[in-house]
This record gives structure tokens, sequence and C-alpha cells, in this order.
């Protein structure tokens, strides 16, 4: 991805969309909400110097008061007004991948009040890589930022298009900013430094392999992260559809659809390789050619689960990922949002 390219789009906004901004920030102002869009989920916004705005988010979202905040900033020269003891890693990425995909864990200036972090002494910080959002954090000025989680009710599917966040929240946000559907469509990737070095929280937008590009040293990904992605147990159900999802190997993936399909189970499956051309003929089965590449999977992915989700399937079967680090964010969404948690050995 190229990252200066959004501040060079940032002039094309219609006049239409610059009114829409204008209006927006007065709402962030006077202590609403916001729902705008991001390169990679939509966000739902509120200005956060205002707790009782920032409470807002946490009630529209039934999201738990311990579930801390990213904080949107506009700018990299703004990142000292808002974080403190800013390791010279975290610098480096910043201006390496600022405007992206990217979320810093860092120590939190007075600035940010115990709402937004949950009471943590850390924040997490990005600067978001679409005109919209640039827009609005321009038009809120330096002394603002703006607190966002995904425009999504907790444990929920991140909505990548504005009309997601319409269907979700509907009337509870107080504007709603459409800037088409997001070009990245999964989650920033939140790096945290435990001395000075980082490490992944939660794989995202931004890979390993482009992180260690611009490291000087490896980095390395989160002890449960790794954990997660590895093995089974017990993960929290997040980012999931109602219907239940399971991850299968490619190798076993017909067969555990053909035995829910004999069950009476109407079965949606979503592939991504040649597997998905040798579908068996069974009425209750409906089969859903994902594309083969991480990027474009990655863009459709929680659109699909979403469509899907609304259309009365009992199961939706899909083909576990490639086990490639490219893979890694998808791997990691498709875990959360499963009822079986996958493991290349037994599935
Ligand atoms: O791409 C994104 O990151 C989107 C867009 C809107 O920017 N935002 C997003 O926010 O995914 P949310 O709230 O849905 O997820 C934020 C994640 C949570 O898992 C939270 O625990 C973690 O970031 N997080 C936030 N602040 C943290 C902190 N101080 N320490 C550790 N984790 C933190
Ligand atoms: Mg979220």
């Amino acid at each position: 991805m190229e990252h200066t390219q959004y501040r060079k789009n940032k002039p094309n906004l219609t006049a239409a969309q610059q009114d829409q901004i204008t209006a927006a920030a007065q709402i962030l102002r006077e202590g609403g909400t916001v729902a705008f869009p991001t390169e990679t989920v939509y966000g739902l916004g509120a200005d956060v110097t205002n707790p009782d705005a920032i409470n807002k988010i946490y009630q529209i979202k039934k999201r738990p008061i311990d579930h801390p905040l990213i904080v949107h900033i506009g700018d990299v020269s703004h990142l000292d007004t808002w974080a403190q003891a800013i390791p010279d890693s975290a610098w480096q990425l910043a201006s390496h991948f600022w405007p992206g995909p990217l979320t810093l864990i860092l120590q939190r200036s007075s600035r940010i009040p115990d709402s937004v972090t949950g009471g943590q002494d850390t924040v997490g910080l990005r600067i978001p890589a679409h005109p919209v959002a640039l827009a609005l954090l321009d038009a809120l000025g330096p002394e603002k930022a703006l607190a966002a989680p995904s425009a999504n009710r907790f444990g929920r599917i991140s909505p990548t298009t504005a009309a997601h966040v319409q269907e979700e929240l509907g009337a509870a946000v107080d504007m709603i900013l459409d800037g088409g559907a997001c070009e990245v469509g999964l989650e920033s990737t939140i790096i945290s430094f435990h001395d000075q070095s980082p490490q992944i929280l939660r794989p995202g937008g931004i890979t390993l392999f482009a992180l260690e590009s611009v490291m000087d040293s490896p980095v390395m990904l989160a002890h449960n992260i790794s954990q997660a992605i590895r093995t089974s147990g017990s993960l929290p159900a997040h980012y999931a559809p109602a219907t239940p999802l399971k991850i299968y190997s490619t190798k076993h993936l017909w067969d555990r659809t053909l035995a829910l399909a004999a069950q009476g189970s109407r079965v949606l499956v979503m592939t991504w390789s040649d597997i998905g051309q040798s579908q068996p003929s069974d009425q209750s089965i409906q089969h859903f050619s994902m594309p083969a590449d991480p990027i474009t999977y990655g863009q459709q992915l929680y659109a699909k689960l979403r469509q899907f989700d609304q259309a009365a399937f009992d199961y939706m079967i899909v083909e576990a990922p490639p086990d490639h680090p490219s893979w890694l964010a998808i791997t990691d969404r498709l875990q959360r949002a499963s009822h079986n948690p996958f493991d290349n050995k037994q599935n």
C-alpha cells in the first residue's frame, strides 16, 4: 500500500462531503457520536477529551467499560500530545505506516481520560488512511482526537460499509459519514512495546512481513495470539455472525458439510481453493467461492459473513485459510467468529 496517497487524495472530497464533515465535526464538539469510514472498518467516533461522549460509545455498542478504545489522530506530529515515553521503534513504525492500518499501544498522556483506556496507563493510537476520516480529524483540529471502536455492537462483525452501520446502529448514532466500502476490510494491526521491542497483539491490515521490513529486529506475535492461532481452546466469541460458523480443512470440508446436510441442516460453504469446484450436488448446500488471495479475501470477508448471516442458514462452513503469514489476520478473525477453534491436525 502506498501510504502517502491518502494525503494526496484529501483535496478530492466533493463540496457536499466537505459540508457533511463540517456538520460532523460540530456534532463531535457538542459531545455527539459520528460513525465514519476508515480504510479498515467503520469507526464509531466521539471526542476523546469528553468523558460523557465516550460513555455514549460504550452504551451504543453495549461494550464492557474495561475494553479500551482506539484513539484516531490526524498527524504524526500530534502523537506526543496523546502519548508519552514513546520508544524509537514506535516513531519508526508511525512514520513509515501512518496513515495506515496500524495501532500503537503507548503510555498515555494526561490528556487521555480513564474512560478511554478502561483505566489502563496505555492508549492505542493510529492515523486512519481514509480521506473522509483525515478531513474529519483536520476539521476537529490538533486539540482533539477521535476515540473510535469499530461501529458494531460488542462481539459482532465489524461494518465495512455505511449501510452496515445504519443496519446495526441506525438511530443510536447522531450521524453516519459514508465513505464507500473499506479498502482493507479487516481491523488494524495492533502493536505493543515490551522492553522497546514491538509485539503484535492483533494481526491486521499491516502484515508481519511489512513490519519486519522496516524494523531491524524480528517482530513477535504476542504469546496469546500465537496460541489462539495455533491451538484450540476457549476463545472469546468475537467478530461473530449469529449463524454457527465452523472451520474445516480443505481435506475434510465436504465430508463435514455432507454430514450436516444429511441431518437436515441448510449449509453455506465458503471456500478459497479448487476444492470449491468439486461441490457435491445437494439441495441444502450452497457454495460461495472467495478470492484465493488474502488482500481481496480480507476486503470481502465481513460483508459476506453479514450477507450469509441474514440468509437463514443453519451453519456456515469455512475452508481453513492457507497456513501462511499473509493470511494471519483472516485466520485470527475466522477463529474468533467460529464455534470450533481450528486445529490443523484434527479438522
Ligand atoms: O482498524 C481498527 O483498529 C478499527 C478502526 C475503527 O480504527 N478499530 C477497532 O477498534 O477495531 P475496536 O475497539 O473494535 O478494537 C480495539 C482493540 C480492542 O481489542 C482493544 O482491546 C484493543 O484494541 N486496545 C485498545 N486500547 C488498548 C490498550 N491500551 N491496550 C491493549 N489493547 C488495546
Ligand atoms: Mg471491534
